[in-house]
């Protein structure tokens, strides 16, 4: 396998957007996850945002059975644009025009089980084709005064390789995420030596866990292609990643900001706080509905 080092540009980015998302049932019986929204947008709808200000031109979804609807939010709405332009709604036409994704850019591939996130990634291999990509999940926000992923590609521009977003967690915590091995974690960006799957916190190699935001070079498809079973007898996006570790340049970017785990109940309810007080529209009104629960 070569040493990729040299930096082509991102331009493509894959949503995995195939789980059943157990979590939020029965909400989810019918409704992709992906669409909860959070303040004004769906979930799906940030992500894409983020994708669109790190210059991410083509977005790939990998949907599921019930998924349509995520593709109905980013098409053209005729009848409300016209009706919208018809009541003077100017702001709120301009809100609908900007969800939209232009034509030729969306790329929606099914993959028929939800077999794991590696494997829903793999499902974008033959659309990616020989570029480097990010991946974006969905139901994690990453909320900072510039896009997650656009802090990532001013990064990857220097290091190129393959590049993960990672926060500081509780030690007491590390049990419930993917957690970096590296040798200084007190860098803003360090080489990764491994990665350990929710490991016990005396065990943790480190207290830094990865969010969820990556760009990888096109050769993760040769390990994902291998279909190996992992966790939870699911096809793991970590395991393929373990195996790039030491073939290529992998580093890891503390993000400046906060992510929020909108695939639990928990993080979607602070996720949805900490974006109405962020909207100068509502945020009055949100700290008052506080102050009642404080
Ligand atoms: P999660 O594991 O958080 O989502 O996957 P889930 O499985 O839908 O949720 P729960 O645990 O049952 O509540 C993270 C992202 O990866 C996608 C999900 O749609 C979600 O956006 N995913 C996961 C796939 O596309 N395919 C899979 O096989 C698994």
């Amino acid at each position: 396998m070569s040493k990729n080092i040299t930096a082509r540009p991102v331009k493509k980015a894959v949503f995995p957007v195939a789980g059943l998302g157990t979590r939020f049932l029965p909400a989810t019986k019918a409704m992709p996850k992906e669409m909860l929204p959070v303040c004004d947008r769906p979930l799906i709808q940030h992500v894409v945002e983020e994708a669109r200000q790190a210059g991410i031109e083509d977005f790939i979804f990998i949907t599921g059975r019930h998924k349509e609807l995520l593709e109905e939010h980013f098409d053209y709405q005729a009848e409300l644009e016209a009706t919208l332009e018809a009541r003077s709604k100017t702001a709120l036409l301009e809100k609908v025009r900007e969800s939209e994704i232009p034509a030729g850019h969306l790329f929606c591939t099914r993959q028929p089980k939800p077999l794991g996130l590696g494997h829903a990634v793999w499902c974008a291999a033959k659309i990616i084709g020989d570029e480097p990509f990010a991946v974006l999940l969905p139901d994690v926000l990453m909320k900072g005064k510039e896009s997650c992923l656009k802090q990532m590609v001013d990064v990857y521009q220097k290091t190129g390789g393959n590049l993960i977003a990672v926060e500081e967690v509780p030690r007491a915590e590390t049990n419930k995420y993917g957690i970096i091995d590296t040798k200084d974690e007190s860098l803003a960006i360090m080489p990764v030596d491994g990665l350990v799957e929710k490991p016990e916190p005396a065990k943790a190699p480190s207290t830094l866990s990865v969010v969820g935001r990556y760009i990888f070079q096109p050769e993760l498809f040769e390990y994902l292609s291998a279909f190996e079973t992992g966790a939870g007898g699911e096809i793991q996006l970590t395991d393929a990643m373990a195996k790039l570790i030491g073939k290529q340049p992998f580093n890891a970017m503390r993000f400046d900001g906060k992510s929020y785990d909108c695939g639990s109940r928990p993080g979607f309810i602070e996720a949805n706080i900490a974006y109405g007080l962020s909207d100068p529209e509502i945020a009055h009104s949100v700290k008052e509905v506080l102050k009642r629960y404080a």
